[in-house]
């Protein structure tokens, strides 16, 4: 039995695709490469085995998805695939829909047509907005302030529906913020373009790529005016989707929201001087006017990931930092 990932060349499915089979599950990726390289494919292959199976075909494509479920013993499924630029969503926001919610839908047709019913999904705390209480835990209100983050809501909502109705169990995954790499430095975040979040960004400007960083304002009520934010590992991430699927074998059914944090607020100059200890220089930066849309501090209650999944994030700022940074170095244009 295998389980299928959808978006599984992107950052973070690439990264789990590597810790399942690390646990010993039988893995199928399935990517279009709208936002990744099968470069990362062929370095998943050489971090687990040259036979993991990759389908290119967009989720979208209602026939391939049927046939990914009748040619391969698929029995729980991850699915990461998603458009996911805030500011893009804006912009073009029908894209969005379409995409993100056509292929939610779609997929878990597929899946009650073929039988299969255990399902994780790839969340996120946009859902919380600004929360009025931090840490912030599952039961707080949710809502979104983005197209892209509607979409994250509507899917967690069509899910639930779903689960309600037919033979299926969810888990979704509401994820602070991911950064880092993997260990070996030959599988990390590549984005298109100038990244919009922060860590990206600090480290092309550390490898020279960008001048330096503009930090989006100063003035929040915070240590040291700089917003604060829950940033996690991705490997950290991605050992919570393993142990999502385990949960899902045996004590969750229905559809259950869970928070993938640390419970460790980070201010955006704590994570520039941890970036600079790793890197070894200082990062040029300069504080400018706040960003249009950002909120001034989340961070994660992870208590209810522990009791129900048995998960823990492992890592912290310093790792992240050095893992990033090995990743940007090493390949200092991505998998270009
Ligand atoms: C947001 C969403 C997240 C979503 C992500 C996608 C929230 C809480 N999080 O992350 O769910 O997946 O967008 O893009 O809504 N910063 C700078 N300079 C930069 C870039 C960022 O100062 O050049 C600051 C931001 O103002 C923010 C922090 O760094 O305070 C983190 O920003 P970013 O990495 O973009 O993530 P979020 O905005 O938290």
């Amino acid at each position: 039995m295998a389980v299928l990932v959808t978006g599984g060349a992107g950052y973070i499915g690439s990264h789990t695709a590597v810790a399942l089979h690390e646990e010993g599950r039988e893995v199928v990726l399935i990517d279009n490469f709208a936002n990744s390289s099968p470069k990362a494919v062929a370095a998943i292959r050489a971090l687990t085995t040259d036979s993991m199976a990759m389908v290119e075909a967009d989720l979208l494509d209602s026939d391939a998805v049927a046939r990914v479920f009748k040619e391969h013993d698929i029995d729980e499924v991850i699915h990461f695939a998603a458009y996911k630029a805030v500011g893009e969503s804006v912009a073009k926001p029908l894209d969005y829909y379409r995409n993100n919610l056509g292929t939610t839908i779609g997929l878990v047709e597929a899946m009650v047509e073929a039988d299969v019913s255990k399902l994780v999904f790839s969340s996120s705390c946009t859902v919380y907005g600004q929360p009025d209480v931090i840490p912030v835990t599952e039961a707080a209100p949710t809502g979104a302030e983005s197209p892209y983050g509607w979409t994250k809501y509507m899917s967690e909502q069509i899910l639930s529906d779903a689960a309600a109705a037919v033979d299926l169990d969810v888990v979704l995954l509401r994820y602070f913020n991911p950064v880092g790499a993997h260990e070996s430095g030959t599988l990390g975040e590549d984005p298109n373009g100038i990244p919009n979040n922060l860590v990206p960004f600090v480290m092309q400007v550390a490898v020279g790529r960008l001048e330096k960083l503009m930090v989006f304002g100063g003035d929040y009520d915070t240590p040291d005016g700089t917003a604060i934010r829950d940033y996690i590992h991705v490997v950290d991430l991605a050992e919570g989707h393993v142990a999502a699927l385990d949960a899902l074998n045996g004590r969750l059914s229905g559809c259950t929201a869970v928070n993938l944090g640390t419970g460790v607020g980070s201010t955006v100059l704590d994570v520039v001087r941890a970036a600079s200890d790793a890197v070894g220089s200082p990062i040029p930066h300069e504080i400018v006017e706040r960003r249009a849309g950002d909120i001034e501090k989340i961070y994660a209650d992870p208590a209810y990931a522990e009791q129900i999944l048995g998960w823990r994030s492992k890592r912290d700022l310093a790792d992240m930092m050095r893992d990033h940074w090995n990743w940007q170095r090493q390949n200092p244009q991505g998998f270009a």
